[in-house]
């Protein structure tokens, strides 16, 4: 995911900025995929730890390797689904997570767990989306490929990438879970889709949403939604790439 590195480098600086790791803190980092933010953190925690939790095996790998790279010694890894594994019981200091806590299949089961992990008054620190409609990487994207289906697909059930969203949902899941209010800062910055438009071709054409999507139609209509595509990137090409507006929220509670 060192694409998802780049596209995220707006929202890093504003995570990096939150933070507020000391030295001494043991951290967990949530959905951790190939862990940039995890080793970030180990930096911070250079005489603390930082503990990963991701539930794709390919990812813990890779963040494996590029922590070994960076020889950085205080971070280790687990593979585990974050609804069933319990990790140390009030071993950590602050749980972060970039875009890793929206996708459970149940979430109240792994903010419980998350919740135990945490000393009497550790912090949550993750970042979210907002809701689709104020993304328009999500929006815009979506609607080149399939414009007539557009109404149908704000009809549907929240997507998982937004089920974090609405501040009320997030309220409500971190009270029942064990949480304090939760204060949001929001992060109104772009995403970073490719350095030109071939470039940011290939990145998109990988997201599952968007090969999925193009896969249901037929030969023509396919051709079609690629062409509008491609238009769409041209439209979001800079002089330093091409850049999609986004809105995330930076989402912090205590353990209650
Ligand atoms: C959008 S990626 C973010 C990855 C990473 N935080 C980053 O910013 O690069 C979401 C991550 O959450 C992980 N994930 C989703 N559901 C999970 C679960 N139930 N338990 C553990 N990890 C999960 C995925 O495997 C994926 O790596």
């Amino acid at each position: 995911m060192l694409d998802y590195d780049l596209e995220l480098q707006q929202h890093n600086l504003a995570l990096r900025r939150a933070y507020a790791i000391n030295a001494t803190d043991q951290v967990l980092d949530i959905g951790c995929g190939t862990g940039q933010t995890t080793r970030e953190a180990a930096q911070f925690a250079s005489a603390g730890s930082v503990f990963g939790i991701d539930h794709s095996n390919e990812m813990i790998e890779r963040a494996k390797r590029l922590t070994r790279e960076a020889k950085l010694d205080n971070v280790e890894y687990v593979c585990a689904d974050a609804g069933r594994y319990e990790p140390p019981r009030e071993r950590f200091d602050v749980a972060i997570s970039r875009f890793g806590t929206m996708f459970f299949a149940d979430p109240v089961a792994a903010f419980v767990n998350l919740r135990n992990a945490l000393r009497p008054d550790g912090r949550l620190l993750m970042m979210v989306w907002q809701s689709r409609d104020r993304n328009e990487w999500a929006t815009s994207i979506e609607h080149a490929l399939t414009p007539d289906d557009t109404a149908a697909i704000d009809a549907l059930a929240v997507p998982p990438a937004f089920s974090l969203g609405d501040q009320n949902v997030v309220s409500r899941l971190l009270d029942s879970t064990g949480f304090t209010a939760p204060a949001f800062e929001e992060v109104h910055a772009p995403v970073f889709y490719g350095r030109d438009v071939e470039a940011a071709f290939d990145f998109v054409s990988g997201f599952s949403t968007v090969s999925g999507r193009l896969a249901r139609l037929d030969a023509q209509e396919r051709a079609n939604a690629v062409a509008r595509l491609r238009y769409l990137l041209v439209e979001h090409q800079r002089n330093d790439g091409v850049w999609f507006d986004s809105r995330a929220w930076i989402v912090t509670a205590h353990r209650r």
